[in-house]
């Protein structure tokens, strides 16, 4: 099983992954953010450094103590910035992997000053953030591979395979989080990988251990592009 002795059969691939939350502003006091925590993708980036590889990080704000090893990180709070902090490193990666809960919305207006209740009700009105894996699918080169995670509460695998086609990636992680195990916040996860070949559903795991067969798919798909 994959510790830190385990083989580096990653060496000199260039991985850039985001991971965790994002955070949007209404006001100086108050945020809208998500449920992500990181774990995923935490576990996915310390696989990949412990198996050799170049990581660039792009992470959301977490409890988690960054993965030992990284060779960038960039520490953004909203959805805009982990967009523009993925574009500076895409044409350098061999690999993007994004396992963040990107924020699809950010609020249209910021108040520079706190919003007082005595105002009245609070209708705030969010406008779509650019969709950074899409992005990386239109732009990418051949050899470039492309995974993306889909956490649905239904309809889990059509879903994942509508984003895979839509945002021209090579794999998909597809998990229920309503499914026990499969959660938020949680060390183990219950993912089917979802690629161009087919659906391989894989059984309760650790994070850790769901983030090698990612990476061991990956090995595959970018066999199949560099051919
Ligand atoms: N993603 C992204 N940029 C966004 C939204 C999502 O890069 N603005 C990425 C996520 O990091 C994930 C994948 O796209 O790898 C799927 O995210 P998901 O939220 O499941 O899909 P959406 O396209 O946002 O659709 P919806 O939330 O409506 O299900
Ligand atoms: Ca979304």
């Amino acid at each position: 099983s994959p510790t830190s002795n385990a083989k580096k059969d990653l060496a000199g691939l260039r991985i850039l992954l985001t991971a965790g939350t994002n955070v949007e502003a209404l006001d100086p006091v108050r945020l809208v953010t998500n449920r992500a925590t990181g774990k995923m993708g935490y576990a996915v980036a310390q696989a990949a450094v412990d198996r050799g590889a170049q990581v660039t990080l792009v992470t959301g704000p977490t409890h988690l103590s960054l993965p030992e090893g990284l060779a960038a990180v960039e520490r953004i709070e909203t959805g805009l910035e982990m967009y523009e902090a993925v574009m500076k490193h895409f044409d350098d990666a061999d690999v993007f992997i994004g396992a963040a809960a990107v924020s699809d919305y950010r609020p249209k207006s910021y108040h520079e000053n706190k919003l007082k209740k005595a105002d009245g009700p609070l209708l705030v009105e969010f406008v779509r953030n650019p969709d950074i894996l899409a992005t990386c699918g239109e732009k990418r080169q051949p050899h470039q591979v492309l995974i993306g995670f889909a956490a649905e509460t239904e309809h889990v695998l059509a879903n994942a395979r509508g984003k895979l086609e839509r945002k021209k990636s090579d794999l998909f992680v597809a998990n229920d989080v309503k499914q026990a195990g499969a959660g938020f916040g949680v060390d183990t996860n219950i993912v089917t990988l979802v690629g161009h070949d087919g659906d391989e559903p894989l059984p309760l795991l650790s994070k850790r251990e769901v983030a090698d067969r990612i990476l061991d798919k990956m090995i595959t798909l970018r066999e199949g592009r560099l051919l």
